[in-house]
């Protein structure tokens, strides 16, 4: 007789947790600029799955890949994001595919997926190039004028340039205009969804405080500049009536045109502001952490110099959209830096219904972060790990090689919800990296150490200054 073994199940109660007060928890433990780090130091002392409290609420945490895995693939079955963050979104007016829940999810989330897959990106690889080409103008300005580059600017301006010109078929040209207003205002927003979404009580419902004040007026800027682009996009439908949409704008603004679609203007409004948020400081994020890691490193610098010339010959960026299949390098330094320097160190669930992971019952309700981080930096997953090593991603990524488990990189999510911009951001990052290592080398500005981890929803260097110089 064969005597089944099971293995016995584990409460969230049974779990490791850092020591509390009552009624706070781990409230006065907590800052919320540097969440990621104190749970990334619990993990380390802990291990990979515990649990804290804010105030009366349980949490469970975990860097375990499998676990975290399968709480992202079971989406939207047993998991969910925040189930603060719809309405949070929702009072912003900002609740587009991203905060989506229930049935609106998959839509919006098969039209954002069709207007960035890699087949769109080919049509509009001129357009990169030339905002690649402005942010390479900007940066030789700043070497001529021999002041120091303000790489965080720079790189957010040639986000938003880049994700509406491929999304509302505008192009803005923040890189030449002075005005930074729009990028301070997306800047803005974010943080606050990641504060109110995980505030113990919305206080804001009911008196505001400054910053509030603040997010009402970026709110009102950015709507505007919504409503311009959409502006832009309807004069052209009307221009060409009954042609096919040229841009997922004109796919949404199409949708919500018909009365039985159940897509409304304001799910356009939402969604224009949802990928600028998502497609702006994502990915600049990573090109900034990417340049702070190769500031110090001057061979790794000249061999990148030597990779973009080989690949690129005389051209100031690369010239066709067949020459960026010869990137991988720079493709590589990019996941480095997300590896390492994570813009999406925590990605944050919450269980739809009383579900199990790996034999922990997790109640319905209870919040779930996922740490992407110290899977990332495991030797198990990636050999070496501590070391910065763009040639590791050379080859067929996807193959579970010794030393180097693709799946532990979950910078971009996993399952039903991943990012559907990573082949555009991947496509950004590249060019902007083979841009600077063909044209510039680069030194810090200042003092590196000064550059440390704030988490405000993504994870941004707090400053980065770096002093470029020409290359012939
Ligand atoms: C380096 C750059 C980027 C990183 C690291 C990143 C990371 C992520 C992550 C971690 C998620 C959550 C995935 C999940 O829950 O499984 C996500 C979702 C999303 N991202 Fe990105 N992203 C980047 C760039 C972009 C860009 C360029 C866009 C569009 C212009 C974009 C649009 C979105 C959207 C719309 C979602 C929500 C998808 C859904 O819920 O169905 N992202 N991203």
């Amino acid at each position: 007789m064969t005597v089944e073994r099971r293995a016995a199940k584990r409460r969230l109660e049974d779990l490791p947790a850092p020591s509390s007060l009552p009624w706070l928890g781990n409230l006065h433990q907590i800052n919320p600029r540097r969440l990621h780090l104190q749970l990334e130091e619990w993990a380390r002392t802990l291990g990979p799955s515990f649990t804290f409290r804010l105030g009366p609420k349980r949490i469970f945490v975990t860097s375990d890949v499998d676990i975290a895995l399968s709480a992202l693939r079971d989406r939207p079955g047993r998991f969910r994001r925040l189930s603060t963050m719809e309405p949070v979104a929702m009072e912003m007016g900002v609740n587009g595919l991203f905060s989506v829940e229930g049935e609106a999810w998959r839509p919006q989330r098969n039209l954002v997926t069709r207007a960035l897959a890699p087949q769109q990106l080919e049509s509009f690889f001129p357009t990169l190039q030339r905002i690649t080409d402005r942010l390479r103008r900007r940066w030789q300005q700043s070497v001529d004028a021999k002041t120091d580059t303000d790489v965080l600017q720079d790189l957010t301006h040639f986000t938003v340039d880049t994700t509406a010109s491929l999304v509302f078929g505008k192009d803005v040209n923040t890189l030449e205009c002075d005005e930074d207003a729009i990028q301070r205002h997306i800047g803005f927003i974010l943080p606050m969804v990641s504060y109110r979404v995980n505030a113990l009580l919305p206080y804001w419902r009911y008196f505001k405080l400054p910053g509030d004040y603040q997010l009402d007026r970026s709110l009102k800027a950015v709507r505007a500049f919504a409503e311009e682009m959409i502006g832009h996009a309807r004069e052209r439908m009307r221009r060409s009536p009954g042609g096919t949409p040229n841009n997922l704008l004109e796919a949404m603004i199409a949708l919500s045109d018909e009365p039985e679609s159940g897509f409304s203007d304001d799910d356009v409004y939402a969604n224009i502001i949802t990928l600028l948020l998502a497609g702006e400081d994502t990915t600049a994020y990573s090109i900034a952490w990417a340049m702070h890691m190769l500031a110090g490193d001057r061979e790794l610098q000249m061999a990148l110099h030597r990779a973009a010339l080989d690949a690129m010959g005389d051209a100031r960026v690369p010239t066709t959209f067949a020459d960026t299949a010869k990137l991988g390098l720079f493709e590589g330094v990019a996941f480095e830096a997300m590896r390492m320097r994570p813009v999406a160190p925590l990605n944050f669930l919450e269980a739809n219904e009383n579900a199990e992971l790996a034999g922990i019952e997790i109640p319905k309700g209870t919040p779930v972060f996922l740490l992407t981080r110290p899977a990332a930096l495991d030797d198990d997953n990636f050999q070496d790990a501590k070391d910065f090593k763009p040639e590791r991603w050379l080859g067929r990524r996807e193959s579970a090689r010794e030393g180097h488990s693709a799946r532990a990189f979950m910078q971009f999510g996993a399952g039903p919800r991943f990012c559907p911009g990573r082949y555009l951001a991947t496509l950004e990052m590249k060019m902007v990296l083979a841009m600077l290592s063909r044209n510039f080398s680069f030194e810090p500005a200042e003092d590196p150490g000064i550059t440390e981890e704030v988490f405000a929803f993504t994870m941004s260097p707090s400053r980065l200054r770096l002093r470029l110089a020409a290359i012939a």
